[in-house]
């Protein structure tokens, strides 16, 4: 498939061969998550950067060091930057090639599930900064996207779990048949050869959707894309509250989806019985669908009026008005929002 951005098209598509984007060839330069370059060492990562796991390296310091690599590597403009790792890797490896010498390509081999169905395509880079998380960043998407199922083989199940709830999303937001095939069959929590194809169809499923998203509103201006962040507004505050890194992305979003899906039911938004389907859903696959109890309702609302999708104009969210349909709405009213997160 290929994606339109206003950089050029590229490419997304299932690959099941890296040698041709990982051989140490001149004017490449690849960085590797570490414990992708410990589980899949038979691919080979002579004079990659290893980034040490997980969201801190989304930082300046990692921004910094890996551009010093850069230049002691001699790398220049015509340099390729490669990606091989989850939604981290991408973002900072992004970042870094939208500033390296005022922009530089790069290739994205996501390795996790929520790299693979979400964060690799649309072209958005960032890194965390002590104020927040992806405050610094750039629209800067990638030359490629190349996906290998086969490291789901060695995918956590938390993290296989974290990648499937933003699975469920695309079932919610946009497309009944997709969320139909996983209630009959929800996604595997380990991933094993005889998964294969259907979890190909699945993310070629969700990658489709994903495509035509942001092809619809690259840079998040028509408010298009921001369906996308269905879930995110509790979610992102969920995390945040509970230090990140405490859960993943995809549990804070699962239980962010079923309070925003009540929240759209409060208001009269959407369908009555589409919460109870949401929350149905997320159960079977797994993940949760409470909030924290050591959270607070009000600490919630706080985390929520500072995130940057608020933009002054009240509470946002992207609500369902029915299963398979989405639509943002501003200004939502707290106490809706503290009912929902406090309902059974
Ligand atoms: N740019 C976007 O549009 C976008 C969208 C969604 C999320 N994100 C970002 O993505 C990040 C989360 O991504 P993630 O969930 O992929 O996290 P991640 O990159 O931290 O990976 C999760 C864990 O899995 C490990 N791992 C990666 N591949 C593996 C494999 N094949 N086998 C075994 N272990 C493996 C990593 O070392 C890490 O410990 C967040 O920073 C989030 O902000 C970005």
């Amino acid at each position: 498939m290929n994606i339109h951005s206003s950089r050029g098209q590229y490419e997304v598509g299932m690959v099941s061969d890296l040698g041709d984007i990982l051989c140490p060839t001149e004017g490449v330069a690849v960085v590797v998550d570490e414990n992708v370059k410990r589980l899949h060492s038979p691919l080979g990562f002579d004079g990659a950067y290893e980034l040490p796991a997980g969201e801190p390296s989304k930082s300046t310091n990692e921004f910094s060091a890996v551009s010093s690599w850069l230049a002691r590597e001699g790398a220049n403009r015509s340099t390729c930057l490669v990606a091989v790792g989850g939604g981290v890797t991408g973002d900072l490896v992004g970042f870094v090639a939208a500033c390296f010498m005022r922009g530089i390509k790069w290739i994205m081999v996501p390795t996790t599930l929520l790299a693979m169905v979400d964060s690799s395509i649309g072209g958005k880079v960032a890194i965390d900064i002590a104020e927040g998380k992806n405050l610094v960043g750039a629209f800067w998407p990638p030359c490629r996207v190349a996906i290998d199922l086969r490291f789901l083989l060695t995918l956590s199940e938390r993290d296989m779990l974290c990648g499937a709830a933003e699975v469920w999303k695309y079932g919610f937001i946009q497309d009944t048949s997709l969320l139909e095939s996983l209630e009959n069959r929800p996604l595997p929590r380990r991933f094993v050869e005889t998964d294969f194809d259907y979890t190909k169809a699945t993310v070629e499923k969700c990658l489709a959707i994903k495509a035509k998203i942001v092809e619809a509103d690259e840079d998040e201006t028509s408010g298009l894309r921001a369906v996308l962040n269905f879930g995110h507004t509790v979610g992102h505050a969920i995390e945040a509250a509970l230090g990140y890194g405490n859960w993943t992305h995809g549990e804070a979003i699962s239980v962010g989806m079923v309070v925003e899906a009540k929240v759209g039911e409060m208001l009269g938004v959407s369908r009555p019985n589409v919460a109870q389907r949401v929350k149905e859903g997320l159960m079977m696959q797994g993940l949760p669908f409470k909030v924290p109890s050591s959270l607070e309702p009000r600490t919630l609302i706080d985390f929520m009026s500072r995130d940057k999708k608020s933009s002054g104009q009240g509470l946002v969210m992207s609500l369902l008005t029915d299963i398979g349909q989405c639509k943002l709405h501003y200004g939502i009213d707290e106490s809706v929002v503290i009912e929902a997160l406090t309902a059974k």
